[in-house]
């Protein structure tokens, strides 16, 4: 079909891996909580999970499509640097084509209406980053293009000294999202402005003009001051409010006229009364910390300089999580690094998932979650929270692919899968939730209310399947994936019977585990013949 769009297009664009969704296996051992509640509200349903993005993405879709409130990522910005814990530096379209694939399932992820995602890069990749999330999201769905002051010292090493980086935003729906946001509270600049001169007893506030632009004729009476002055509205302008509501404030208190009561009216905003500030697209560095500030959150909480190369400071990741969400919605994170967001999102009382591909998942982010349920963390946004700990996550790994090759070469069930985790992955692939029965021996997960899966490696016989199809009765449907079975496969009308082996086979395109973004781990794009033909050579 003939493309009317405009696109940026490049090498491989159109080359879409097809994942087999893996499942995701916990481990109890590196899972931690609290060894008593806090408080009523600690949440201990938060994840962690280790491997490529990618793979754990697909594997959240089933359960988390549409619950995601704010996902926040700091990708690596392709800056060719090799840092100590990750490489950051692909081929470009390589880097388009990663970054692509997994911005299409986070934006899946997100909440319908309420979800926005947040998303920090730097100049380099920033023009082009643009242009894919409007052609994954919409140019619709774009709220702001944020910039975060990173240094506070000039950078005199360059033509032109970078100091700054970009938070992209898009929202399911602006115009929810502009109603659903959350204000800035007030910074101490602008509490400095509320001052209350003539004691009045309903607390502190600032003046803010009465005048508005153009020509109300209820709008333009004469104003006397206490003085006895008299005050029209300036040329052009009109009262803001009609006569009537003046009289109102005024005998209220809340008109000014100046220290010396002949100054032109002016109203009384109360600090009481404010509802905080319109996040505006200036973040400088005063208001939410900058790269060095990082760097020591690192150092208080690793005792060690540079413990991690490219951290984001606590209070950065706070105004994105305070604007984005309220308490108890859930944030995702999958770049974790360090592990900055959750850590903030678990202070700030929100449910959060962080997936990590590095060993410093275990070596940065686990430590660092600790230190936050324990309310040791006390660096940070701690203080700011009145963190005192509490909570708790889940460490899950992604299991391995269900399929490997056996001693001659043929693709069999991964030793690895014990039935249960058999059962688990097949529902997945099949679309079905996992949810084994404790009373129905067939029943291994539902898709609605009358489909069932069930799932065995045994060869069924005509008498087995004629057994299930009676249990499972004319108002129900059963899917059954098992090894292999003896009759036409539309002889029971209530089950649909599938062999698993060739199933798992037509749903795996490519059998590279790895979709990483780090240099190590490129994928390769080059298709392997013998893969074709396994797959059934489909282009
Ligand atoms: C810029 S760092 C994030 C730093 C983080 N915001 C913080 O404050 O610590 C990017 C992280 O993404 C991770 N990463 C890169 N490719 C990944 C992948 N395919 N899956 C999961 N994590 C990945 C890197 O290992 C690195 O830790």
């Amino acid at each position: 079909m003939r493309k009317t769009k405009l696109e940026l297009t490049w090498i491989g664009k159109d080359k879409r891996p097809k994942l087999e969704p893996r499942i995701l296996l916990e481990d109890p051992a590196k899972s931690y909580h609290a060894s008593h509640r806090v408080t009523d509200n600690d949440i201990f349903d938060n994840k962690l999970i280790f491997g490529d993005n990618l793979l754990a993405l697909k594997a959240l879709e089933q359960e988390y499509a549409g619950k995601v409130k704010c996902v926040y990522i700091d990708p690596p910005y392709n800056t060719g640097s090799a840092f100590e814990y990750y490489d950051d530096g692909i081929e470009h379209s390589l880097w388009l084509s990663l970054i692509g694939e997994r911005l299409k399932i986070l934006w899946n992820l997100l909440h319908p209406t309420d979800g926005s995602l947040w998303v920090s890069i730097d100049d380099r990749e920033m023009a082009y980053l643009k242009i894919i999330l409007d052609e994954i999201c919409g140019r619709q769905c774009f709220v702001a293009s944020n910039v975060w002051q990173k240094r506070y010292s000039r950078e005199n090493r360059e033509a032109i000294g970078d100091s700054h980086e970009y938070i992209l935003v898009f929202a399911k729906s602006v115009s929810k999202f502009k109603q659903i946001r959350n204000p800035l509270s007030l910074g101490d600049k602008q509490l400095k402005l509320y001052k209350n001169p003539d004691g009045d007893p309903k607390g502190k506030w600032q003046s803010v003009s009465l005048t508005a632009q153009g020509y109300r004729p209820n709008q333009m009476y004469e104003i006397i001051a206490p003085s006895g002055k008299r005050h029209l509205p300036p040329e052009g302008s009109c009262w803001k409010i009609i006569e009537e509501n003046y009289f109102k404030e005024f005998s209220e208190g809340k008109i000014y006229f100046g220290k010396d009561g002949t100054g032109v009216p002016r109203r009384k905003n109360y600090l009481k009364d404010a509802k905080g500030l319109v996040p505006w697209t200036w973040w400088p560095h005063e208001d939410v910390g900058h790269s060095d500030e990082a760097k020591k959150e690192q150092h208080y909480l690793f005792e060690k300089e540079d413990a991690f190369d490219t951290p984001k400071p606590e209070r950065l990741i706070k105004q994105v999580i305070h604007i984005a969400t309220n308490p108890g919605d859930l944030v995702l994170d999958s770049f974790a690094g360090s592990g900055t967001t959750g850590a903030v999102a678990h202070k700030m009382g929100r449910r959060w998932i962080m997936v990590e591909l590095g060993e410093h998942c275990h070596t940065h982010i686990i430590p660092r979650l600790q230190k936050v349920i324990d309310g040791e963390d006390q660096g940070g946004i701690s203080k700011a929270a009145n963190w005192q700990g509490g909570g708790g996550f889940r460490y899950y790994s992604l299991a391995p692919s269900l399929l490997e090759k056996d001693k001659w070469g043929n693709w069999v069930v991964n030793k690895a899968y014990n039935p249960n985790m058999l059962a688990e992955a097949i529902c997945k692939l099949e679309g079905f939730s996992y949810a084994p029965s404790d009373t129905l021996w067939w029943n291994h997960g539902y898709s609605t209310e009358q489909d069932f899966i069930y799932v065995t490696t045994q060869n069924l016989s005509v008498a087995q399947l004629q057994a299930l199809s009676e249990e499972v009765g004319n108002e129900r449907s059963l899917l059954v994936c098992c090894g292999a079975f003896r009759c036409k496969a539309d002889r029971f009308p209530n089950l649909t019977i599938k062999k698993i082996p060739k199933m798992v086979l037509s749903r795996c395109e490519w059998a590279h585990d790895d979709y990483s973004l780090n240099v190590e781990n490129l994928p390769q794009m080059e298709r392997d013949p013998e893969q074709d033909d396994l797959f059934g050579g489909e282009a």
